[in-house]
């Protein structure tokens, strides 16, 4: 067979590891394996190049997608997608795999109406895709927000300040959950875990008047002005207060081994379904074991929320 494969969406650390594996495990079933540049643009533009093993060497530690990614808003029109179709067709490449998140999700699988044999690959730091537990480079963003956390915390120290970090997410918690959790914070607040201002001011007066030299606030984009809240706080709780909006270095960084072998995995596995047969379906890992769900099942659907918000109070912990 011959596949395509491609990146879209925000890139996301691991990305390149699945790619890789696509490579090598297609490759040894016999396939030949071409690679899209940046996403469906290079598919309507007939940007493709066939791929060998040594084509993606030395990329299982590189951040980012060395293929190049977009969002293409244009992929939302019919005779775009028909034009990508004429392009696979004029190449004889009938099975395609994507890697990014819900709106490359949603180009594959009109893909798929249109006879292409579509995988997707859940790829994206915001882990929102449902039909997974988690998706490539979500913990190496955690890591990355971890280390700004630590990092945060000795300044914060230092003066007696709030320190306020807004992390990414889109409209998903899970960035700023697990890395709230594993830096400590005394208030994780996320789309999923609504914010009640008061209380978290009278809370940080009452850790103030413990004698409390710090305190971290992790919060989701999209939520609130975090500067404004900056100087809420320190005109009302006793501590100064900066804010920190971590920004784009959430996107990149080499991959921890978990998006690595996740990564590699999933590739893989894109690589056997196909061999079967399968496609229309989208990838996940769930409870540690590779599963695949038709892309109806997963497209604009809300991911169950992770058991670890009941951890976290809604205020400070
Ligand atoms: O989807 C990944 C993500 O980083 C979101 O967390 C963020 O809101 C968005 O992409 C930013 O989009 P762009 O890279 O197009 O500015």
């Amino acid at each position: 067979m011959k596949i395509g494969v491609l990146t879209s969406g925000g890139d996301a650390p691991g990305m390149n590891a699945a790619i890789r594996a696509v490579v090598r495990a297609g490759i040894s079933s016999g396939h030949e394996i071409y690679g899209i540049k940046d996403g469906y643009q290079g598919l309507v533009q007939d940007q493709m190049d066939l791929l060998d093993s040594h084509s993606v060497s030395g990329m299982l530690s590189l951040g980012g997608t060395f293929l190049g990614t977009a969002r293409s808003q244009e992929f939302l029109q019919e005779e775009v997608r028909l034009k990508a179709v004429e392009n696979l067709k004029k190449r004889e490449i009938d099975a395609l795999i994507v890697i990014g998140g819900d709106g490359t999700y949603r180009g594959a699988m009109e893909l798929s109406k249109l006879g292409i044999k579509t995988i997707g690959l859940p790829g994206t730091i915001d882990n929102d895709i449902a039909g997974t537990d988690y998706t490539i480079g979500f913990y190496t963003a955690v890591e990355t927000i971890v280390d700004a956390i630590d990092k945060l915390r000795d300044t914060s120290t230092s003066h007696q300040r709030c320190s306020i970090v807004e992390v990414m997410g889109r409209y998903s918690g899970d960035l700023a959950l697990f890395a709230g959790i594993c830096g400590g914070a005394e208030f994780i607040i996320t789309p999923e875990n609504p914010m009640d201002k008061k209380a978290i001011i009278k809370k940080l007066k009452d850790h103030k008047a413990q004698g409390r030299r710090h305190a971290i606030i992790v919060i989701t984009e999209k939520i609130i002005d975090v500067h404004a809240f900056a100087k809420e706080i320190s005109e009302e709780s006793g501590f100064s207060s900066r804010a920190t909006v971590l920004g784009y270095i959430q996107r990149g960084g080499s991959p921890c081994p978990e998006d690595r072998i996740l990564g590699s995995r999933m590739g893989s596995y894109a690589i056997d379904l196909l061999n079967q047969d399968i496609y229309g379906v989208c990838v996940g890992v769930r409870d540690s074991r590779m599963v695949h769900l038709p892309f109806a099942n997963v497209v604009g659907q809300k991911k169950p929320k992770n058991e670890l918000y009941s951890l976290v109070t809604r205020v400070s912990s």
